[in-house]
């Protein structure tokens, strides 16, 4: 793919013209990054947007006990880093790279002249932080009402919804994210959640298919 089809593929870019894609492809870097690598730390100042073209990316916060609580996890197609850019204050989480991950870079002034130009990029950027509201409140909600095991199952519909794919028969498949990892969205140990997984895989609600966790009927109406 050529440089202007990829930003095509980048949602929030997807409704500007041939004019505008040429001019941002001249100012947007294409940069690797490889498997663990941090793309920039919390709490440092920061001048640029990132898109993701290929791979995934961390978005934590480390606490004072070096105890990690992981935000979001994005993909292809999703944009980090803006916050810092558009209230000028220092980064709000940690960006690390969790696979070998492409990203497009554009600098801060670029952004900013891009964006006057193209209003309807704001539109976009306006929905892109309504729908992260929606899941952090989502994310609140889950932390603050839930039981750890109801925590725990929650999480793992939400990793099925966001990253799965249905299979034939309806039920939802999805990466075997280890158990410190789901730990970590919920700020709970790795213990725990080993224990409440083979509980749930005991009730016959979930199954493990090789790299698969697989969603089992009922899942979804138990835990929705
Ligand atoms: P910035 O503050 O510049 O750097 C960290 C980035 O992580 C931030 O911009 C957002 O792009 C992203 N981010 C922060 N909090 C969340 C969240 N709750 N959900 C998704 N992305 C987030």
């Amino acid at each position: 793919m050529d440089e202007k089809e990829l930003l095509r593929t980048v949602p929030l870019f997807s409704e500007l013209n041939d004019d505008a894609i040429t001019s941002l492809s001249r100012l947007a870097a294409r940069r690797k990054y490889p498997k663990d690598t941090v793309v920039f730390f919390e709490n440092e100042e920061g001048d640029s947007l990132f898109m993701i073209l290929d791979g995934r990316i961390k978005v934590t916060i480390l606490g004072d006990d070096g105890r990690e609580i992981i935000l979001t996890m994005l993909a292809s197609g999703d944009l980090f880093g803006e916050m810092a850019l558009l209230d000028n204050e220092p980064r709000s989480a940690t960006a690390i790279a969790v696979e070998e991950s492409e990203l497009l870079l554009l600098h801060r002034n670029d952004f900013q002249a891009v964006i006057s130009e193209n209003p309807a990029i704001s539109g976009a950027l306006i929905k892109v932080l309504s729908a992260r509201l929606r899941r952090a409140n989502h994310q609140i909600s889950t932390l603050a009402l839930l039981d750890v095991y109801g925590r725990v199952a929650r999480v793992i519909l939400d990793m099925a919804r966001e990253e799965g794919r249905r299979l034939k028969d309806g039920r939802i498949a999805f990466r075997r994210a280890t158990h410190q990892e789901i730990a970590n969205r919920i700020g709970t140990t790795r213990e725990t959640v080993t224990r409440m997984l083979k509980d749930l895989e005991r009730q016959g609600l979930v199954k493990i298919e090789g790299r698969e966790i697989v969603l089992q009927p009922g899942f979804e109406k138990a835990f929705d």
